[in-house]
């Protein structure tokens, strides 16, 4: 199968949760497990793309021939991303990126006190939106879970984050999308979209490849 011909093109890909420190031994984080990312790079790589996958902890092998940089934190996401998007042409954020994190990390364990325990948060660095919103950013894929309203909370993220794709994914369907080996795709785009059935992620990744090559194509030469 192909997913279209991304030979010559750098595909710069967030994957996974990112994980914010409370203290020295704890952290908050999310169930994602990165595997939509990881497939859509091996996916890339084999249509012939260089790819550069920046990921937060995951337990998955890095696919042959992709260049992996690990990061704990939405902030090192962030910095790992601007030193690379300028050598990419497509830039696909999977990742998980916590929305908040702590506003202070406790330079000591936080010790076990009252019945009750208050932290404050502060909102993290939107890196697709900061991408997207670049002088002469790359072609930008973003992804939007959503449990209900699905399409018109993705396309309120498209306008929103000035993206040329939004893939959606409905999280209240079984079986579905976070930490699953399936998942079910609608993918927008400003004037036009197309449903990628519920399947398995490798297969979606080459599907999603397959938009993304031809919408670039589109953008490319009009
Ligand atoms: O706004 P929301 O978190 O639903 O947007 C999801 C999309 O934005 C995903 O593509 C995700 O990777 C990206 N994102 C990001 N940085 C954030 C939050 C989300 O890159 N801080």
């Amino acid at each position: 199968v192909t997913c279209g011909d991304f030979s010559d093109k750098t595909v710069l890909i967030t994957a996974g949760p990112t994980r914010e420190a409370l203290d020295p031994v704890r952290y908050i984080t999310n169930h994602s497990s990165g595997k939509m990312g990881y497939a859509i790079a091996q996916a890339a790589q084999r249509a012939g793309a260089r790819v550069i996958l920046v990921s937060g902890p995951t337990q998955l092998a890095t696919p042959a021939g992709v260049e992996r940089i690990d990061v704990t934190s939405a902030q090192q996401m962030l910095e790992t991303v601007m030193a690379h998007v300028k050598s990419c042409d497509i830039f696909i954020a999977t990742a998980a990126v916590a929305d908040y994190r702590a506003s202070h990390i406790s330079q000591n364990k936080i010790k076990k006190k009252d019945d009750e325990l208050t932290l404050t948060f502060v909102k993290n660095p939107d890196i697709l939106k900061e991408v997207a919103c670049l002088p002469t950013p790359p072609f930008t894929v973003g992804f939007a879970a959503e449990s209900q309203n699905v399409e018109h909370y993705a396309r309120q993220k498209l306008i929103n984050k000035k993206l040329d794709i939004i893939a959606a994914n409905d999280i209240s369907r079984e079986g579905l999308g976070f930490n699953s080996d399936q998942n079910a795709l609608h993918v927008i785009w400003a004037d036009g979209d197309k449903r990628l059935e519920p399947q398995n992620k490798k297969h979606l990744a080459c599907a999603l490849l397959t938009v993304i090559n031809d919408r670039y194509n589109n953008k490319k030469t009009s």
